[in-house]
This record gives C-alpha cells, structure tokens and sequence, in this order.
C-alpha cells in the first residue's frame, strides 16, 4: 500500500511530518522521531523580534547613531524566550546533521525589514525549505485588510526572490477572503501553505487584573477549521498543502488527505503519545486505506474538495442553514 506523497517537491514515504514545536529543539527527540518514521521535520521558527535585537546590537557596536534605526523602537523582544539568530542557525545544522530526512527551517515575522534577509542563511545552513510564519496581529482600526495582504505578499515575495529552496507560508485563519488570498500567494509562486497557525489563548484572570495566556495541547476538534481551509483550496493551487493542528489519530489523517492535503504536521499528538506515536499512525493508515479499498493514499486525496461542487458558497449556506434548522 503506497502512501507516498509529494510536498514541496520531495517525495516523502508517508504524509506524517513533525510539526513546529518543542519536539525539534532536543537532537536526541529528532533522532527518536526520524527512528519512529517521521516524514520530514518543521524547527521551531526564528522570530523577527530577534532578528531585529541581534542587526541593532550589531549596529550600536559599530556606529553611534542611536537614533537612526527604524525598527529599533517598534519592538520589545525578549532575549529569553527563544534562541537568537546565531544559535538557531547552530541548531538547524545540528538537526540536519542527525537525520537524513528533509528539515524546514521557519521564520516568524510580519513587517517588511532587513530580517527576511535571515532567509538566505537559513538556506545557507542547509535547510531544505523554509516555513515562514506570516502572523500579524491586526488590531489597527486604520491598517485594512487590503494593506495587510498586500505587506504579507511583498514580504513573501521577497523571500522568494533569494531563495532557491522551497518557501510555505504558514497562515492563521483570520482573512476576509481567505482563498482569494490564498491564491495571490500562489501567484507570488509560494510553494506549499500551512493551515493554520494554532493561536495561544488569552483568558482574564480578573482579581490580579491579568491576561493569562495559555497554549493548551490540541484535540480533534481543531481539525475542523483546517478541513474547511483545505477544502476550499484543493485542486486550485499549484502550491501543495498541510494540514497543522488537530491531527490525532489515523481518522484525522484520513479526513485531511480527503480535503486535499499533501501532508500533516503534528505536535500535540506526538507530545501527547510519544515518537511511536507515528509508527501507529502509519500502521492504521496503510490498514485503513486496504480496508475501505483505495489503492493508495494518492488516489484518494481531494476526493472531498470543494472542487467538486459548483458553487461552494451556497453549499456551504445551505448546510448552515439546514444543521440550525
Ligand atoms: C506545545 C506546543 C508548542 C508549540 N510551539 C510553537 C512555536 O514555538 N512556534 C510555532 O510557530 N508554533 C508552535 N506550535 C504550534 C504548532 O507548530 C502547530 O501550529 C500546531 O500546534 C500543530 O497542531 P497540533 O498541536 O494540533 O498538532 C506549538 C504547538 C504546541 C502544541
């Protein structure tokens, strides 16, 4: 039973990929992952924050103009809570030296600046495509919508303009019109996009007056968002496609690759249950797809796009309608 797959141009044996997370800063957790099966691996993202902290610190040892970088005064980066620039190009290579399977590099940003220049060392240090994060929190009355696509697709076409490894954009699902998006990013030659960034939670804990942020593990139910996104796209891009959050089981996987998928990245499942994690989820794949009698994952993919359906928003309204019904 075949359940080979092409993502971002590598023919990967199987759709299961390690997705961004805690699970890829630990090499011997890598090498457990690789042991179990893993199909590729997602390294955690460099953010522009850092980016931006190391070029001022740089700049402020050779010149004296204290005043004269743009960006220096629109963040608050705190060097503490991830690796800086220097040791995240350490540990891609340190990643790429312990397994033989793909490794994409990611980067986390959301203005146009002088980090997307990051890129070209992260190609430099080996990774074998990049995973760039375009999350803007938009909360500007006077920033559009418009302006926001428009900031993400220069940035994402300048990234590409350096590169000559592959680039996915990984998305949140908060868009307007999300395919159309979508395939402007397609246009700008993206090669695979990611649905969707998981957000962390914001709660209010009102005695102390504070925000409380949590970023809980994920169960199924997540994946229902990204079955949607998928569908939308699928068979309408040249970009290929993952599905990143809630999948759990072989159920799960199965309901992506049926939207259209190409792969899926996991983090919770496999913090959650471990590296052997993705030698069962293979396993029940492989048994599932013989039972219900596909002859390869391949064949089945996208059978329940929206594709098929000649006007998916009236299918989807109609649906609306009929489940409050
Ligand atoms: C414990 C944990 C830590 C994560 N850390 C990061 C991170 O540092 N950067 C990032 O871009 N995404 C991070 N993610 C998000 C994942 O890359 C991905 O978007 C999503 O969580 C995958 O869904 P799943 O957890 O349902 O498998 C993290 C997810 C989890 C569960």
């Amino acid at each position: 039973m075949s359940l080979a797959t092409n993502y971002l141009g590598f023919r990967l044996p199987h759709p299961f990929i390690v997705g961004s997370g805690p699970l890829t800063d630990d090499i011997d957790m890598v090498r457990q992952l690789e042991d179990a099966g893993a199909a590729a691996f997602v390294l955690r993202p460099l953010y522009e924050e850092d980016i931006v902290e190391q070029q001022i610190s740089a700049f402020f040892h050779s010149e004296s103009h204290h005043d004269s970088f743009a960006e220096a005064t629109s963040y608050s980066p705190d060097p503490q809570q991830a690796p800086g620039p220097d040791e995240y190009l350490e540990h891609l290579r340190r990643v790429k030296d312990a397994v033989d399977v793909p490794v994409f590099a990611a980067l986390d940003g959301h203005s146009l600046g002088g980090w997307t220049s990051y890129a070209r060392l992260v190609e430099h240090a080996g990774a074998d495509a990049l995973e760039l994060n375009l999350y803007h929190a938009a909360s500007d009355p006077k920033t559009s919508g418009a302006e926001v696509e428009r900031r993400m697709l220069e940035i994402v076409r300048n990234v590409k303009g350096v590169l000559h490894i592959p680039v996915a954009v990984k998305l949140s699902p908060l868009f307007t019109a999300f395919a159309h998006f979508a395939e402007q990013l397609d246009a700008a030659g993206v090669d695979g996009l990611t649905l969707f960034s998981r957000f962390h939670r914001a709660d209010i804990d009102v005695k102390e007056l504070e925000v409380v942020r949590t970023f809980p593990l994920s169960d199924s139910s997540e994946l229902l968002l990204r079955l949607r996104g998928v569908a939308a796209l699928a068979g309408r891009l040249r970009a290929s496609l993952a599905v990143s959050g809630g999948v759990h089981n072989v159920l799960d996987a199965v309901k992506a690759t049926m939207v259209g998928a190409h792969v899926v990245q996991m983090v919770s499942a496999l913090v959650r249950n471990g590296p052997d994690h993705l030698r069962t989820l293979r396993c029940d794949l492989e048994a599932w797809l013989a039972e219900n009698e596909w002859s390869s994952l391949e064949k089945m993919r996208g059978n329940m796009g929206f594709d098929r359906i000649s006007d998916p928003a009236a299918y989807e309204r109609s649906h609306f309608r009929m489940t409050l019904q």
